[in-house]
């Protein structure tokens, strides 16, 4: 083919490119529904395919500098290539990431945001391989091709970073950052205030138990989060930890198991407890598992004090997690008692859950709960425990924001224009035991919804559509369940 030929060409496919890519903007605009399963599928390869055009832009970017500025031995055809590859992918990912969207698995402003910057990302690679594509047929406007491709770069890297938010959490990247800025809590206090349970145990079970025994998820019926729940039993029936002694407390008995044990704790996967965290365990409890114990009456006995130094430098970045945490719970709290007020909510701590809880109560006289008060809530859905949403206006579709509310275990529903067609969604919540409906219009059909409910232990059905013939049906199946045919509480 002759040169000229080769350079018409190109400047043909210079126009489709950014032609291309410029039509990529248009979807974010499209509500995409009603998807075939098959492109549900492709839609799963985005978390793969992303990484190609990230790091062949950066390819290409660097080659291209290298090229007209140190060697410019490098055909310009080897830029070419990269770019043309990664505007592919680029594409490939959009599209793939359009269809993860049109899933519904993900939503809210951090993905539209991502959304956004990753079409505009990929529109900047379509254009900046366009510009290439004409300034390789013309030899004109290189300064402009090059500002786009460094600009695409800052694009892709914005694109990225959202996306990683998205799937690690918006503190994900910075949470070392913070917790350089935090206090120093073995600074704050000296060596003589610091607790052995509350500085040392807790945060080693805190690290290693506590994910899988907790009050929202606690797996063989135990928690382990709080003082006091140590001394209760799981399904086994054997405390977890009894005072003073070691062959009665069933967490020393689990630690010790072989590894290979079905019932050795942490279980096969996790990595099990070091010797020195085993010995700081075994020496609290033996000594009475006392909450006021002093670290310094354990560093007074040589093994131990060896042991504790070298637990110091782990449990000094989960105290600094823990005060970065408190320090974000305040900051919450600060905008909560702004927001509650501005939105007619009262909100409080809930007095009987151990650790950050809240309830949230509609002020008096109620004013009408709406989509656009959940909205506003829903950075802070997580923290309620307890909702009385009593003569609120709730409707039906209004429960879907609440089931959001992943934390609730008791909601009070009571005379709102709710017929129990988004019961559905609250069965979605793992830790609800106490719901009222009374005063409401659920009928039979929807009642039977309830079955549904995995934690479900109080439900009150006074002045309902629901027949006493379903009640007694789901009383049943559900002999756990208690149902009240009386108002139920307000607090
Ligand atoms: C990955 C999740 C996971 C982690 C982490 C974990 N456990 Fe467990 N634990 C389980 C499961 C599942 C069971 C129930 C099955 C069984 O009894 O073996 C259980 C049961 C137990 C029980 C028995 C409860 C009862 O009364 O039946 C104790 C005690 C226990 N774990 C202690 C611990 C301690 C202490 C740690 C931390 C050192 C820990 N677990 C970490 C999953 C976990």
């Amino acid at each position: 083919m002759t040169r000229i030929k080769l350079d018409a060409r190109r400047k043909v496919v210079a126009v489709v490119v950014v032609l291309a890519g410029v039509a990529l903007l248009a979807l974010p605009f499209t509500s995409p529904g009603g998807v075939p399963l098959i492109f549900l599928f492709f839609g799963r390869f985005h978390p793969l395919v992303l990484h190609f055009p990230i790091v062949l832009s950066l390819i290409a970017l660097s080659v291209e500098i290298t090229r007209r500025f140190f060697l410019g031995r490098i055909p310009l055809l080897a830029t070419e290539v990269l770019l043309g590859a990664a505007t592919l992918s680029a594409w490939v990912t959009i599209v793939a990431g359009y269809f993860l969207y049109a899933s519904g698995e993900y939503a809210g402003d951090i993905i539209l945001q991502h959304f956004w910057a990753g079409t505009v990302a990929g529109m900047g690679l379509s254009v900046a391989l366009g510009m290439l594509l004409y300034y390789h047929a013309t030899g004109r406007l290189y300064g402009i091709f090059l500002g786009v491709l460094l600009l695409t770069n800052g694009a892709v890297a914005y694109a990225s970073h959202l996306g990683g938010t998205v799937t690690h959490g918006q503190e994900y990247l910075v949470e070392y950052l913070h917790m350089m800025r935090a206090p120093d809590p073995q600074i704050v206090r000296s060596d003589h205030e610091l607790l052995l349970y509350a500085d040392m145990v807790a945060p080693v079970l805190e690290a290693r138990c506590v994910s899988c025994h907790n009050s929202q998820r606690s797996k063989g019926g135990l928690a382990l989060d709080g003082y006091s729940a140590l001394f209760g039993a799981g399904d086994s029936n054997h405390p977890a930890v009894v005072r003073g002694s070691l062959s009665k407390s069933e967490a020393i008995l689990r630690m010790h198991l072989p590894v290979g044990n079905d019932e050795h704790m942490p279980p096969a996967g996790k990595s099990p407890l070091t010797a020195d965290e085993i010995r700081l365990l075994t020496f609290w409890i033996a000594q009475g598992a006392s909450d006021t114990a002093r670290v310094w009456s354990a560093r007074g006995i040589d093994s131990m004090r060896v042991s504790l130094d070298r637990l110091a430098p782990e449990l000094r970045k989960y105290q600094l997690r823990t005060a970065v945490n408190q320090a974000k719970d305040a900051e919450a709290f600060g905008m909560l008692n702004q927001l509650g007020p501005a939105l007619g909510l009262r909100i409080h701590r809930d007095s009987l859950a151990e650790g950050n809880r809240l309830q949230l109560t509609t002020a008096l006289p109620p004013r009408p709960m709406t989509g656009e008060h959940m909205r506003a809530l829903a950075p802070y859905y997580l923290y309620f425990t307890k909702l009385s949403l009593v003569s609120s206006g709730v409707e039906d579709d209004l429960l879907y924001y609440i089931a959001q509310m992943s934390n609730v275990q008791s909601l009070l529903l009571q005379k709102n224009p709710i017929d129990g067609s988004g019961l559905v969604y609250l069965s979605k919540i793992q830790g609800l035991e106490v719901l009222n409906l009374s005063f409401t219009r659920v009928d039979d059909r929807h009642a039977l919804e309830l079955l549904k409910f995995p934690n479900l232990k109080k439900v009150y059905l006074y002045r309902t559509n629901v027949s006493h013939d379903v009640i007694a049906a789901i009383k049943r199946y559900r002999p756990g369940l208690e149902i009240l045919e009386e108002e139920g509480p307000y607090w």
